[in-house]
């Protein structure tokens, strides 16, 4: 299995986006609920539960990792890479990558948690691969409770979606990478706050498709993926409501599965 985790429910648009292009690989996905969120925690603190989960989904028989949270892969990436053997992949050099990837772009707006904002991993990443192209950077902590509340389409929403966006609009940026698990579910309104004529970057996608690319160059690993471990979703703790975002975002009926880590 593909090991996917996340600091809770939100993953589950990655996972999706995987099942989506590449149905052939089970998925064993662990979503963090009961510490999460992981936006407003120190990188420490992030570190040591991304150390646990992914210890999980090895247990589980995964042979590769897929961290989907911004805020984990932000800060634990390379703690990941050290402590393990497997290949992990994260969201946030594949969509720097489809972002630069458009000669045009010249300004590059990213919306996050926090925690992913004040690690200045995005920044770090454009000023290594593109150092022409200027970032902006906004934090957007209120929109991860929003989507986990069902306020979609509320006018409060678009309000605070408008407000958070004011800035990187007076910057007349023309890339937006959307740097969180819960912001494509918003990114219609996004993309009309922001006006369509910025190109919008769904590190959700872009992480299917670097792994697809991935597994093109490595058919062995593939092959292994597809034929061990237990697929599944699971998660640190189960509420009614979390069952009910799980819904809402892959559209059909799931179960949780409760473990304790
Ligand atoms: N999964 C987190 C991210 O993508 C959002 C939720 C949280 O703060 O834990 O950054």
């Amino acid at each position: 299995v593909i090991g996917v985790f996340d600091s809770g429910i939100g993953g589950l648009t990655v996972a999706k986006a995987m099942s989506g292009l590449l149905p052939d690989y089970p998925i064993c996905y662990f979503g963090d609920t009961a510490r999460t969120p992981y936006g407003t925690k120190s990188p420490q603190t992030v570190i040591g539960y991304c150390l646990e989960n992914t210890r999980f989904l090895i247990e589980k028989g995964a042979t590769m990792i897929v961290v989907a949270c911004n805020t984990a892969s932000s800060v634990a990436a390379e703690a990941l890479r050290q402590s393990f053997d497997v290949p992990i992949l994260e969201v946030i050099t594949p969509a720097v990558e489809m972002a630069i990837s458009d000669r045009r772009a010249r300004s590059i707006g990213v919306i996050g948690t926090r925690a992913t904002v004040k690690s200045g991993v995005y920044e770090a990443k454009i000023a290594a691969m593109a150092p022409d192209l200027r970032v902006h950077s906004v934090p957007c902590p209120l929109l991860v409770p929003l989507v986990e509340e069902g306020w979609l389409t509320q006018p409060e929403t678009r309000r605070i979606v408008k407000k958070y966006l004011h800035p990187l609009k007076t910057r007349q940026i023309d890339t937006l990478i959307l740097g969180c698990t819960h912001y494509p579910i918003l990114k219609e309104m996004i993309q009309e706050k922001i006006g369509k004529r910025v190109r919008i970057i769904d590190s959700s996608i872009a992480v299917v498709k670097s792994l697809e690319s991935y597994l093109q160059a490595h058919p062995e690993q593939g092959s292994s993926l597809a034929r061990k471990g237990t697929a599944g979703i699971f998660v640190s703790d189960v509420t009614e409501q979390f069952q009910k975002v799980a819904q809402t975002i892959l559209r059909k009926r799931v179960v949780l599965q409760h473990v304790s880590l």
